[in-house]
């Protein structure tokens, strides 16, 4: 008999261990059917930034004083001014529905504010469309020297904190590899009632344009290479929070890369890149080499491989890990 492949994120029972992380893919309809009809067992849909909120409630104020672009959109039948006029909010919480009428996979939304107070207004609109859970982006950079790593966790924490209190459905945080203690961190989200967490977000680096001399932002799909990052760190976190579930982002483009991050402790593997890059279809193509490897090597389910070779085993992860730094240094470069 072939292996089970069901598993358990935020509570929800998954079809399988891969799920289609927030892109471009899961933004339109078309997209998140087509990624359901491969086997992916959960969509988490672009995140709702606030930026892009402000942006368009400023170009609403400039329509509404500049005479006449608010004369063309007043003069238009109003049907066709509101079908042309969707607000950034409405945008949203209209995916969310829609993804909720259209699929029966669970619909991930997501959050990316910029403000005490709007991550939890947003996260309330998204499931009251209908989210089966939240995701949190909390992605940004501490750029400002003055201040401390103790302040800017704070801040996040509170945050976590504030969708907590504002939501009844599961909550999971995306987080950056960026924290001077990545473990603690992570353990004190869970504290304020996260229920899963998501490693890792994909840090977009600027470049420079040599002939123009601007800041480009580049966006670079990943490789399987920048799984590593997740492994050590699932691999780390889940013995030490064996309740909270764990999902792998960056670098899962194969059935392998899917099945190690199941190893170290990933409840779900989560991809953007591999499906960008070869089509939604790939996810058939990941699910079928999971399952070929576990009926191989004898495993029934996913649930019986997961987490086996996580650092439970290992009584000093700090100890490890700085024994395997010192091994690979030496072999290399003596
Ligand atoms: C074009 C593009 C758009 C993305 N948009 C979002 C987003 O809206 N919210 C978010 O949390 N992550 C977003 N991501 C990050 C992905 O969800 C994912 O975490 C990251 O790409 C690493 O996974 P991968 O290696 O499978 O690509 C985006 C990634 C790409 C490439």
């Amino acid at each position: 008999m072939s292996a089970d492949l069901t598993t358990r994120y935020l509570g929800l029972e998954l079809s399988g261990p891969i799920m289609a992380s927030a892109g471009p893919l899961t933004g339109t309809l078309d997209g998140l059917r087509a990624l359901e009809d491969a086997g992916a067992s959960a969509v988490v849909l672009p995140s709702l930034f606030e930026e892009d909120v402000i942006e368009e409630e400023l170009h609403l104020a400039d329509l509404l004083d500049d005479g006449e672009g608010f004369a063309e959109f007043a003069s238009a039948p109003l049907s066709e001014a509101a079908a042309d006029y969707v607000l950034e909010p409405e945008r949203h919480v209209r995916l969310v529905e829609r993804a909720k009428a259209a699929l029966g996979i669970p619909v991930i939304a997501s959050v990316n504010a910029a403000h005490p107070g709007s991550w939890e207004r947003y996260a309330t609109i998204l499931v009251e469309a209908g989210a089966d859970a939240i995701e949190l982006n909390m992605y940004s950079v501490a750029a400002d020297a003055s201040e401390s790593a103790a302040d800017v966790e704070s801040r996040k924490l509170d945050i976590v904190s504030a969708v907590r209190a504002a939501v009844t459905v599961p909550l999971t945080v995306k987080l950056s590899p960026f924290y001077t203690s990545v473990a603690h961190f992570a353990a004190a989200v869970v504290g304020r009632g996260a229920d899963g967490l998501v490693l890792f977000n994909r840090f977009y680096a600027p470049d420079i344009d040599l002939d123009t001399l601007t800041v480009r932002p580049a966006l670079t799909l990943s490789e399987s290479d920048d799984l590593r990052l997740p492994l050590r760190w699932l691999g780390i976190l889940r013995p030490q929070l064996p309740e909270t579930s764990l999902a792998a982002s960056s670098g899962v483009h194969t059935g392998a890369d899917a099945l190690k991050a199941l190893l170290v402790g990933a409840d779900v593997a989560c991809t953007t890149s591999s499906v960008l890059r070869r089509g939604p279809g790939h996810v058939t193509t990941m699910l079928a080499e999971v399952r070929a490897w576990l009926d191989a090597n004898d495993y029934e389910s996913v649930r019986q491989l997961r987490g086996s070779m996580s650092a439970a085993s290992v009584p000093d992860p700090a100890g490890f890990e700085r024994a395997q730094y010192r091994a690979i240094v030496t072999t290399l470069g003596r």
